[in-house]
């Protein structure tokens, strides 16, 4: 484009309440002299013709690139394809370059950026660099978050628009913040880290869901196939070490569908006795999206809940009865 002129881009208000016009679908590009090139996600509002504020979360590697130099070059890019939203949104070890895991799931071709000196996705719809600045900061919010509910104002780092560029005809990729797009990009790449975690303690973690119902980030339920009876247990802690947000975890038995809530349920209704199957962890910082949390610290009470059976059954059996199966045509 001729100039940059945020107006004419179909930014959009996406609730009535928003602090402004957002970008909440962009992967934004970065690099680090030492640890090379970086994706992730940004949100983006627009405060005036060429200015945004982004918000950016201490520990994010964009946000240690910008406290080692201050100001950092960056590419925002709207309209990906899956490969590269899903990279974009894994949480890998600061220096791998996520394009390269974009590239593992489908082929992904890269060109430079026109005004910074990064190699971007050659396929998306809209990109715009410029520099993001550290101390030059403005006000960012409110906007809808992950848990639908409205995350406060702060002051963010300002992004500097230097460049637009688009492809002929592009296609502006919208992403309504809460609503499950959202929710399955941020949760599933927690599911691994916590189905290696449970793993890695000694336990066998068969399945893991990062569910809506618990805003994907909050909850996670864990299935496993239990061989001791402190199984449960050590599935809780290693599954809080495997995902530092997370407020509640359930563990459930191998012949739970962790993806039916009534499942789950039912599993805490017959097997669960608070006073022994309760794993109180205690205070300690979770998740700054949780309304719940001490604002300002994210200061939250992380509780998990062992919802498997005793191995030895003193009582009821704890096995759902199976009905037999029949032939209809013996009846009719
Ligand atoms: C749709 C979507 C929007 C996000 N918005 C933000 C955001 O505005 N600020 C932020 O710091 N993280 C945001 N995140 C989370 C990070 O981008 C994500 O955790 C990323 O994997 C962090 O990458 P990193 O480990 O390379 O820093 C968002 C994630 C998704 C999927």
């Amino acid at each position: 484009m001729d100039g940059v002129n945020l107006d004419k881009l179909p930014i959009l208000k996406h609730n009535e309440r928003d602090g402004g016009r957002y970008i909440s679908s962009a992967v934004v590009v970065t690099k680090d002299p030492e640890f090379g090139q970086n994706l992730d996600f940004h949100r983006a509002m627009q405060f005036s013709e060429s200015r945004m504020s982004t918000r950016i979360i201490k520990g994010r590697d964009f946000y240690k690139f910008l406290e080692r130099t201050g100001e950092v070059e960056a590419a925002y890019c709207v309209g990906n394809t899956p490969n590269i939203l899903v990279a974009a949104a894994t949480s890998v070890k600061t220096g791998i370059n996520e394009l390269e895991i974009a590239n593992a799931l489908a082929k992904t071709e890269v060109t430079k950026a026109h005004s910074v000196d990064l190699l971007i996705p050659a396929g998306c719809e809209v990109v715009l660099e410029g520099k993001v600045f550290m101390k030059d900061r403005a006000e960012e919010g409110p906007f809808i978050d992950l848990t639908e509910t409205y995350d406060i104002t702060r002051d963010e780092p300002v992004f500097e628009v230097k460049t637009v560029t688009h492809r002929k005809n592009p296609v502006w990729q919208a992403l309504v913040p809460g609503a499950l797009e959202h929710k399955v990009l941020m949760g599933m790449p927690r599911e691994p880290t916590i189905f290696k975690s449970v793993n890695e303690a000694g336990v066998k973690c068969l399945d893991v869901n990062v569910n809506p119902g618990g805003s994907s980030w909050l909850h996670a339920i864990v299935r496993i196939d239990k061989q001791n009876e402190e199984d449960g247990k050590k599935a809780i802690r290693a599954a809080f070490a495997g995902h530092r947000s997370c407020k509640h975890v359930f563990v459930v038995d191998k012949d739970i569908d962790i993806y039916n809530p009534l499942e789950v349920e039912w599993s805490m209704a017959t097997r669960f006795q608070a006073e022994r199957d309760l794993v109180d962890m205690g205070k300690e910082p979770g998740s700054s999206l949780d309304p719940s949390a001490e604002p300002g610290t994210k200061i939250t009470n992380k509780i998990g809940f062992d919802f498997t059976a005793p191995l030895v059954t003193k009582g009821k059996s704890f096995t759902r009865a199976e009905f037999p199966e029949v032939d209809l045509k013996d009846y009719m």
